[in-house]
């Protein structure tokens, strides 16, 4: 699905990432992890093509991110689903249409669409909140809602930055079950936090990976968390 080969990358300074070769295939469960300033929201970039590498090869879906078209980087979109650390919203359109805005700039019309994200909002458990505009919503809303949003056009693969960052454990609990049913559905799922007690509780229910970014190195972790 993502394949990254003695991948490196550099804001301009010196390496923030270097030499990394690493494999998601397809329906694993991966959680990234390293203190702030690692560089895992880079790293994620990465694997979405939002930044290309510095040195190094990544293969989406098996080619190339820097020969990826127009039309490639369209549907690659629509094949890796995102929720960004920030989750930003039109906060002046209802969440329900924030949920379906990739679906609107896609194209797609239709019962069948409506139905669809019908069912996407009470998954999420956010039908009652359809109508309240972004600003409205709890930490664990946004949270959700940005969750609802990065699966509404069923990605293959949902990376998730930070997603429990501001929210109380319970509600990380019920983010996690989500992303875990994700899994189960055939997804290929990857994590960033610094949460170790997300990572665990995970553990208990999933076959995790996980991934630490340290010394410019992405690492498998021992069992030890
Ligand atoms: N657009 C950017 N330009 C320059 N430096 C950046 C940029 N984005 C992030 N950085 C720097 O790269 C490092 C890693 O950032 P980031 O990938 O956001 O780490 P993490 O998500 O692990 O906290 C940080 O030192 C950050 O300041
Ligand atoms: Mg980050």
């Amino acid at each position: 699905m993502i394949e990254l080969e003695n991948v490196a990358y550099s804001y301009g300074g010196g390496e923030l990432l270097s030499d990394i070769s690493l494999e998601l295939s397809s329906g694993s469960f991966h959680f990234l992890t390293g203190p702030s300033g690692a560089g895992k929201t880079t790293f994620l970039k990465l694997c979405y093509g939002a930044l290309m590498p510095t040195a190094g090869q990544v293969r989406l879906f098996g080619g190339d991110v820097r020969d990826l078209g127009r039309d490639d980087i369209a549907l690659m979109r629509r094949r890796i689903g995102v929720v960004h650390q920030d989750c930003q919203f039109l906060d002046h359109l209802p969440v329900a249409d924030n949920v379906a805005l990739p679906l609107m700039v896609s194209g797609y019309e239709g019962g069948e669409q409506a139905e669809n994200l019908r069912e996407l909002m009470s998954w999420v458990g956010l039908n009652a909140r359809a109508g309240a505009l972004p600003p409205e919503l709890s930490g664990g809303e946004r949270q959700r809602a940005a969750l609802a949003r990065a699966v509404i056009m069923s990605p293959d693969v949902v990376l998730a930055d930070e997603p429990t960052g501001n929210i109380d454990w319970e509600m990380s609990q019920r983010l996690l079950q989500l992303l875990i049913e994700l899994n189960r559905m055939g997804k290929t799922i990857m994590i960033a936090t610094h949460d170790l007690n997300l990572i665990r509780a995970a553990k208990s229910q999933v076959q995790a990976r996980v991934l630490r970014i340290s010394q410019r190195q992405v690492q498998l972790a021992g069992a030890d968390l």
